[in-house]
C-alpha cells in the first residue's frame, strides 16, 4: 500500500521504517530539509536498535523522504499524521502543528484518503481534523479521520512497533476500519514473524497480534490513559520506597512480591530517580489539562505528578547524605540518557539532577555510551567534563552517582571501580547492583528503597561514614535545602524548601 507519513520525529521515522519493513511503500515527509537529506543519504539521526538496518534495507527504495507534503498526501492512500505535541505552559498539549498539517494535506486531497493520527494527543483531536479538512475545502466523502496511536519506548523502538501488545484502530466507519487493518496485516496474521528477514523481537511472540477497534475518541485516551497509568505505576514503586527507606526495608523485595500478582505484574515497577523523557511528563501533564477541561478531577495524575517530581530531591540528599558537603567533591556520574538504549536527553533525571549538583559546586565528569553529544547542549557550557568510558570517569572520584539504567553499568568491574575512585563511595539512582556484592567488593552503596550498606566500614574517612538515624528514622540532614525539590528544567523553584519528611 502507499502511505505517506508526516513527520520525522522518534514516532515517525521508526513507523515509517517498519511499515516499509512490513512491505509497504512510504513516503517519510518532515519541513527539515537538512534531516530529508540526512536521511536520503541513509544517516540515522537516533540512536535507536534496529532502525539503521531498517533505513540501510529500505531507505531510497520503498521508504523514501522528501519536504513536498503535497505530493506525498497525492500519491498515498494512508497518510499517518506523526508531528510533535509538545507542552504548553499550561500543560495542554500544543497541536498547532497537528492543525497546520492538516490544513496542507486538505488543499492535496483529489481522491479518497485516510487520515491517520499516530502522534499522541488530546481527546477530540480527530474530531478538529476533519473540522479543519472540511474548512480547507476537503470534499466530506473524499477522506476519513481515523486515530492509530503508537506505543512503541524509545530503545526498543522497532521491536515494539513491530512485536505490538496490541493495535489500537479508532475508527469511525467499515471502509477505512479494512485498510487500516491491511496495513497491518502481516502482523495480525503472523507473516512477518515467519520471515527469514525479521526484525528479531521477544522470544514469546503474540499472534495474531490484538487488534482493538474502537472509536476515535477512544484510541486517543487509550493512549493517554497508558502513559498515565505506566507513570503511576512508576510513582507508586517510587513511593513504596520511601516507605521502604523509612523501615530498612528492601523494595526490590518488595516489588517482586507484588509484581508477582498477574494483575499487578513485574514492569514499569522499578523505583529510582523518577520517570523522564519526552512521552510521560508531557502525556501526564496534557491527560491532567484534559481532564481539568472536561470537569473532571483526576487526583492520582496529581500525585503521579507530585511523586516523580519529588524523587530527584530526595536523591539529591541521598548524595548530599552519602558525602556530607557537596561543595568541591569531584563526582563520577554515569548516565545523562532518561533511559538506557537511547540518545535522548529531554526531561532527563540526570541532566537535572547534575544542574543541581553543580549548583552546590560539585566537579562533574559524566559517561553515557549513547547520550554525550545530545547532554552537552542541555548542560552549561564547559560545566562537565566527558570521560570516553565509565572507568575514566570514575578515576579519582570522590563519589559515583549512577543515573541512567544502562545494562553495561551494572557489568562493572567492582575491584576496579573502588581501586579508580578516591572514596569507595556508589550512590545508585536506578539500583544497578546488588547490595551484597557492593558490600563485599569494599564499596559504600546506596540505593533506592534498600539499605545502605557500608562495605568500606573498616577503613573509612569521613567521607564514607553513613550519616546516622535519628529515633524516628529520619536523616539528620533531611531539613537541607539541597533538592527540596527540582522543577521541570532542573531548576531550584524561587519558593522555599519542602521536605517529604515532617
Ligand atoms: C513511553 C511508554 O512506555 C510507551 O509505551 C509510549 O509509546 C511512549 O512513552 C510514547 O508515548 O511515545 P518511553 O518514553 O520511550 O515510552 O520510555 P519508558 O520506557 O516508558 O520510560 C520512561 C521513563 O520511566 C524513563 O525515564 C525510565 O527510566 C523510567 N522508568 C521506567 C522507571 O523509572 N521505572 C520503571 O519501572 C520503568
Amino acid at each position: 500500500m502507499k502511505i505517506g507519513l508526516v513527520g520525522s520525529g522518534y514516532v515517525g521515522l521508526v513507523a515509517g521504517a517498519c511499515l516499509a519493513e512490513l512491505g509497504h511503500e512510504v513516503t517519510l515527509v518532515d519541513t527539515d530539509r537538512d534531516k530529508i537529506a540526512a536521511l536520503q543519504r541513509s544517516k540515522c539521526p537516533i540512536h535507536e536498535r534496529f532502525l539503521p538496518e531498517l533505513l540501510q534495507r529500505h531507505g531510497n527504495r520503498r521508504l523514501a523522504f522528501t519536504s513536498d507534503l503535497k505530493e506525498a498526501v497525492r500519491s498515498s492512500q494512508v497518510v499517518f499524521v506523526a508531528v510533535g505535541t509538545p507542552s504548553k505552559e499550561d500543560g495542554c498539549a500544543d497541536v498547532s502543528y497537528v492543525e497546520s498539517v492538516t490544513s496542507g494535506i486538505a488543499s492535496a486531497i483529489r481522491d479518497y484518503k485516510a487520515i491517520v493520527v499516530k502522534c499522541t494527543v488530546p481527546v477530540y483531536t480527530s474530531h478538529w481534523i476533519r473540522r479543519v479538512l472540511l474548512l480547507n475545502g476537503a470534499p466530506a466523502p473524499l477522506f476519513d479521520v481515523a486515530s492509530n496511536p503508537e506505543f512503541l519506548r524509545e530503545g526498543s523502538a522497532v521491536s515494539d512497533f513491530l512485536y505490538p501488545d496490541r493495535i489500537v484502530l479508532g475508527v469511525d466507519n467499515d471502509h477505512c476500519a479494512r485498510l487500516l487493518q491491511q496495513v497491518y496485516e502481516p502482523l495480525v496474521d503472523g507473516s512477518y514473524y515467519s520471515r527469514l528477514d525479521a526484525i528479531p523481537g521477544p522470544a514469546a511472540v503474540q499472534c495474531p497480534t490484538r487488534l482493538i477497534c474502537t472509536s476515535t475518541k477512544s484510541a486517543e485516551l487509550i493512549k493517554h490513559a497508558s502513559n498515565a497509568f505506566l507513570a503511576m505505576k512508576i510513582s507508586f514503586a517510587n513511593s513504596l520506597a520511601n516507605v521502604c527507606e523509612a523501615v530498612e526495608a528492601d523494595v526490590e523485595q518488595v516489588c517482586e512480591g507484588v509484581g508477582a500478582d498477574s494483575r499487578i505484574g513485574y514492569r514499569f515497577l522499578h523505583p529510582g530517580v523518577g520517570y523522564g523523557g519526552s512521552c510521560l511528563p508531557k502525556d501526564l501533564l496534557a491527560f491532567r489539562a484534559v481532564a481539568r477541561e472536561n470537569g473532571c478531577h483526576f487526583g492520582l495524575l496529581d500525585e503521579t505528578i507530585r511523586v516523580n517530581e519529588e524523587q530527584q530531591g530526595r536523591f539529591l540528599r541521598k548524595i548530599q547524605r552519602a558525602l556530607w558537603n557537596l561543595k568541591g567533591k569531584n563526582l563520577a556520574v554515569l548516565g545523562l540518557a532518561f533511559k538506557n538504549g537511547t540518545d535522548d536527553v529531554r526531561e532527563s533525571p540526570a541532566i537535572s539532577i547534575i544542574k543541581a549538583l553543580l549548583r552546590e559546586g560539585c566537579s562533574i565528569t559524566a559517561y553515557d555510551p549513547a547520550a554525550m553529544v545530545r547532554a552537552t547542549d542541555l548542560l552549561p557550557k564547559h560545566s562537565v567534563r566527558f570521560a570516553a568510558d565509565a572507568y575514566e570517569a570514575l578515576r579519582g572520584a570522590d563519589a559515583c552517582v549512577v543515573l541512567t539504567e544502562w545494562e553495561d553499568f551494572g557489568a562493572l568491574d567492582l575491584g576496579r571501580m573502588k581501586e579508580l575512585m578516591r572514596y569507595p563511595i556508589v550512590i545508585d539512582g536506578r539500583n544497578m547492583f546488588s547490595p551484597d556484592c557492593m558490600e563485599a567488593a569494599g564499596l559504600n552503596y546506596y540505593s533506592v528503597g534498600r539499605p545502605d550498606v557500608m562495605g568500606a566500614k573498616r577503613s573509612s574517612t569521613l567521607a564514607t561514614e553513613s550519616v546516622s538515624r535519628t529515633s524516628n528514622g529520619a536523616h539528620p540532614e533531611s531539613h537541607s535545602t539541597i533538592g527540596a525539590a527540582i522543577s521541570r528544567d532542573g531548576a531550584r523553584p524561587a519558593s522555599g524548601p519542602t521536605d517529604e519528611r515532617p
